[in-house]
């Protein structure tokens, strides 16, 4: 099926707050070890999550991995202050920093990470090359790329098919985010496409059967 591309922001205070009471706890749970799995080494220094949204990935990356310090970039000035709300709940506000970018952006701030990772941006993006070229631009040559997202299925049957098995209890506004998502969201194939055209020698490993990762160091 082809793609259908959602709004890339999560622009209002209600779309941010209805996105941040889902429940992510076994996808982003997983996630975590997903990276650990890949990383395979100590995290410590310096970790840039692209379109972070509410934190809640950043807030399971910053419980597991106590040496490391984060910087959680998002367009969405309500996902960063819900970012923000959360860490200072979690006592992590120390090791958290936020920035209102919207990418393609100088505003992104250039240090030597570690890890720079991105969840669940790359389906909402219009032009998917803007993520690739400002992780081409901020990686330097020891910095692990992490990017993990949806991948579209196959047809609109499978979309809901998916939707109703993983989210059936769930509200129907987050069932709607949900479809329109997995409509979104690249193949494998396209992603590997984007990679060559940007000129990055990434591994993409697909993932269960809605995910896609793409790791490695450049
Ligand atoms: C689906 S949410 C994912 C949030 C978080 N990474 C997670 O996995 O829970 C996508 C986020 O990307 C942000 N976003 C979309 N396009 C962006 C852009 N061009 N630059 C920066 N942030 C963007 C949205 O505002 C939203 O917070």
């Amino acid at each position: 099926m082809k793609r259908t591309p959602e709004p890339e922001l999560m622009e209002t205070m209600e779309q941010a707050e209805a996105y941040d009471q889902a429940d992510f706890s076994e996808a982003h749970g997983k996630r975590v070890d997903l990276f650990r799995e890949r990383y395979g080494r100590e995290l410590a220094g310096a970790v840039l999550d692209i379109g972070c949204g509410s934190g809640d990935i950043l807030e399971r990356f910053a419980k597991k991995f106590p040496k490391a310090s984060f910087i959680g970039v998002d367009g969405s000035e309500p996902m960063l202050e819900l970012s923000r709300r959360r860490m200072a709940k979690a006592g992590l506000s120390k090791r958290m920093n936020f920035v209102r970018a919207f990418i393609p952006s100088d505003d992104v701030p250039k240090q030597d990470y570690s890890v720079i990772m991105s969840h669940s941006l790359l389906h909402h993006l219009h032009e998917p090359s803007v993520l690739w070229n400002t992780v081409k631009q901020l990686a330097g040559k020891n910095t692990f790329i992490f990017v993990a997202d949806l991948r579209r299925p196959i047809s609109e049957k499978d979309v809901a098919r998916i939707v109703e098995e993983r989210s059936g209890e769930e509200p129907e506004v987050l069932k709607q985010d949900f479809y329109n998502s997995l409509c979104a969201a690249f193949t494998a194939e396209e992603i590997e496409a984007q990679l060559k055209q940007a000129g990055l020698k990434l591994k993409i490993e697909e993932v269960g059967d809605i995910h896609v990762l793409v790791y490695g160091a450049l």
